[in-house]
C-alpha cells in the first residue's frame, strides 16, 4: 500500500476484515462524537420502550469518521437485524422493491451513499419512508394502476459524505441527523490505544499521541497507521511501539507533521504553482491531479479546509498563506 491510499475512499481486499475486527460495537465502545452518542441513545432507549421502530437516522460525514459503526450500534442496541446495501448498487425500483418487501418489522435498512441512489429508486423510498407503505404501478397506459403494500415499520440508516447532495424531500423524511466531527487528538489516541489492544499490539503513550496526531481527525486512517508502525515495529524493533518507531514509520509513509500525505501537498502545489494560488475551479484542479473531482471533494479538502490551508470562494479554490507556509516549507524531498 502506498502512502496515498491511507486516504483511498474504498477499502482495499483485506482491510474489510480488520475495519470488522476494530468497529465499536456498542455506543459505550465508540469513542467520542459526545452530542450524537447522548441523543441518540435517548431514542433509542425511547424506542425500545414504545417498541417502536427508531426514526429513521441520516448519517453524515467525511469517509472514516464511523457512519458504518454506528449504523451497526443502532441495530445492535435494538437487538434486531439489519441489511445493507449501497446506493449505487440499486438499479431499478424493483430492486429496492424486494428490499423493502423483504425487511422485518423494527430492522434496520442501511443504505450507504445514499445520496447515489437514482431518481426512480428514491422515489419509491418517500412513501416507504412516510407511512410504511410501497406503491408500485402494474399494468401500461391505461391499463396501469397502482398497488398499494403496507410494509412492517423499520428503520432506514442512510450514510453520505455530504448532506448537500441530498434531495431536499429525501432529507426531509429522515427524523434524526447527525453530522460526525473530525475527532479530537486525545479521542484518536483513545482509540489507537483500543484498536492495538485488539490487535495484540504493545503500544506506548507517546506512541499513541504521535499516530493519533498524525490522523487527520480520522479513526480509520490512525487504525491504518497503526497497521503499519506495527509493521516496523516488528520487522525493525523486536515488535514495541514506541514514539521512535511510531515517527519512523510515519517518515516511511511520508505522512507530515499535520498528517499531510503526498496527494495533500500535491494539490496545495499545484494550485500555488499551477494557479497562482487560485481560485481555481474543482474540475480544473481534477485533472491537474489527475483525481476524480469527487475524490477531492469528499477525502482531500475536508481536512485541507479544516486547517484553513485553502478556502473555497465562489470562484474557486485558493490555497491561504497557511497552507502556502506548509508546503513552501516542506518540499517533498526535504520534508523529514
Ligand atoms: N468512534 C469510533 N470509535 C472507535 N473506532 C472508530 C470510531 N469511528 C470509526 N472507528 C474505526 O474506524 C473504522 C472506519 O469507520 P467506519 O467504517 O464506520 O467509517 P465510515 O464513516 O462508514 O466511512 P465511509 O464513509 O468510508 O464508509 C472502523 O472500522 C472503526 O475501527
Ligand atoms: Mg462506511
Amino acid at each position: 500500500m502506498t502512502a496515498t491510499e491511507f486516504l483511498a475512499p474504498t477499502l482495499g481486499p483485506d482491510e474489510d476484515e480488520l475495519e470488522r475486527s476494530l468497529r465499536p460495537r456498542s455506543l459505550d465502545d465508540f469513542v467520542g462524537q459526545e452530542r450524537v452518542k447522548e441523543q441518540l441513545a435517548i431514542a433509542l432507549e425511547a424506542a425500545k420502550a414504545r417498541g417502536e421502530a427508531l426514526d429513521h437516522v441520516l448519517l453524515v460525514g467525511p469517509p472514516g469518521l464511523g457512519k458504518t459503526s454506528l449504523a451497526f450500534i443502532v441495530r445492535e442496541e435494538l437487538g434486531v437485524g439489519i441489511r445493507t446495501v449501497a446506493g449505487p448498487a440499486l438499479e431499478r425500483k424493483g430492486d429496492m422493491a424486494a428490499i423493502l418487501t423483504g425487511l422485518d418489522e423494527r430492522h434496520v435498512l442501511f443504505v450507504d451513499e445514499i445520496h447515489r441512489l437514482n431518481r426512480a429508486v428514491e422515489e419509491i423510498l418517500y412513501p416507504a419512508l412516510e407511512d410504511f407503505r410501497l406503491d408500485i404501478i402494474v399494468g401500461q397506459g391505461a391499463a396501469a394502476r397502482t398497488l398499494t403494500l403496507d410494509l412492517p415499520p423499520f428503520t432506514l440508516v442512510g450514510a453520505t459524505t455530504r448532506t448537500g447532495l441530498l434531495t431536499t424531500p429525501l432529507r426531509d423524511r429522515f427524523g434524526m441527523t447527525f453530522r460526525l466531527d473530525y475527532y479530537a487528538p486525545d479521542e484518536l489516541a483513545t482509540i489507537v490505544r483500543r484498536s492495538a489492544r485488539i490487535l495484540g499490539v504493545e503500544i506506548d503513550d507517546a506512541a499513541a499521541v504521535e499516530i493519533a496526531g498524525r490522523s487527520r481527525g480520522t479513526p480509520r486512517i490512525a487504525n491504518r497507521i497503526l497497521r503499519r508502525v506495527r509493521d516496523v515495529a516488528e520487522v525493525r524493533h523486536a515488535g514495541v511501539v514506541t514514539n521512535a518507531v511510531a515517527a519512523e514509520a510515519l517518515a516511511l509513509l511520508e505522512v507530515d507533521g499535520e498528517g499531510l500525505e503526498r496527494t495533500d501537498r500535491e494539490l496545495l502545489r499545484a494550485i500555488v504553482g499551477k494557479f497562482g494560488g487560485g481560485p481555481v475551479g474543482l474540475s480544473t484542479l481534477a485533472v491537474a491531479l489527475g483525481e476524480e473531482p469527487d475524490t477531492i471533494e469528499d477525502v482531500y479538502e475536508p481536512y485541507l479546509l479544516q486547517l484553513g490551508f485553502i478556502q473555497r470562494t465562489p470562484r474557486g479554490r485558493i490555497v491561504t498563506d497557511r497552507g502556502r507556509a506548509h508546503v513552501g516549507a516542506t518540499a517533498d524531498d526535504k520534508l523529514f
